[in-house]
């Protein structure tokens, strides 16, 4: 269960505080419409990263993949006898890994960009269980993270969470994850939950460093934009994992 952490000097920053905090701080508002080029800078690069993530860092992580391939490349060669098509089959399957994850990374972000981060204050500012907001430091976004309410079990949603590459290891996501936190007690939410499919471990120790706990994972998920086709299961996988943040007992 989690309570409200008693030092979180940037996060726990009201506007009218913020303008007195030290040039060089981080700290944290609700979004403003004049963000939103920003916000969804910051968003579509921290996707983009998944292109080559998932495509070869998560090859690495899949051995049922890595011995599909590694038959491919010997029926390859049993096939052609060529020597010199055999040793291009890995790269040939590497070279179709990125394409197939760079198809469904731009879907997704086709979809996200069409949808609730095309109108941001519509989705998540309106909405009274639901929020969005920016880590600002030096007068830029360095940082988003949204909060969607879910009335029919109670909880509240984490999502959109991406800090800028340049300014990744100096706590603005934990501070912006726990805003969350802190909005969630506020409005009475029971829970925190999130999904995400992020293949490096830095989201996943950020999560369990919030204090959230996994409570399944799955390699047959749905992004929007995935077609499910033969190909593309060939050469796009994921994980994707759920994680949940109890508040307090319903
Ligand atoms: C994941 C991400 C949001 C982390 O942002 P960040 O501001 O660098 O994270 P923080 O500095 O607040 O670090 C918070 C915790 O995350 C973990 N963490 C962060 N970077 C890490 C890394 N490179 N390796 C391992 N753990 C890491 C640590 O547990 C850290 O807590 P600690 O410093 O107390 O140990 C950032 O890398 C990002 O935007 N990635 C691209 C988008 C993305 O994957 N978003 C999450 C999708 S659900």
């Amino acid at each position: 269960m989690w309570s409200t952490p008693s030092s979180s000097p940037s996060a726990a920053l009201s506007p009218a505080e913020a303008k007195i905090v030290r040039k060089d701080a981080v700290f944290i508002r609700e979004f403003e419409r004049e963000d939103r080029e920003e916000v969804r800078r910051i968003f579509y690069e921290g996707i983009m990263e998944r292109i080559p993530n998932s495509a070869f860092r998560g090859f690495q992580q899949q051995p049922k993949t890595q011995f599909l391939y590694a038959m491919l490349t010997v029926m390859c060669f049993v096939v052609t006898k060529s020597v010199t098509l055999t040793c291009c089959t890995p790269f040939i399957l590497m070279g179709a890994r990125y394409y197939y994850s760079s198809k469904v990374i731009h879907n997704y972000l086709d979809h996200a960009l069409h949808t609730d981060m095309a109108d941001i204050e519509a989705y998540y500012m309106k909405p009274a269980g639901s929020c969005f907001w920016v880590a600002v430091l030096d007068g830029h976004i360095v940082g988003i993270v949204a909060a969607q309410g879910r009335e029919e079990d109670n909880t509240v949603e984490l999502r959109r969470m991406s800090v800028d590459s340049q300014y990744r290891g100096k706590g603005i996501a934990k501070a912006l994850g726990r805003r969350v936190l802190e909005f969630a007690v506020r409005n009475n939410y029971a829970a925190v939950i999130l999904g995400t499919t992020a293949v490096k471990l830095a989201a996943h120790k950020l999560y369990e460093s919030l204090g959230f706990r996994q409570t399944s994972q799955s390699e047959n998920h749905r992004l929007p934009g995935m077609s499910r086709s033969p190909l593309e299961r060939l050469f796009f996988q994921i994980r994707y994992s759920r994680y949940r943040l109890q508040i307090r007992e319903e």
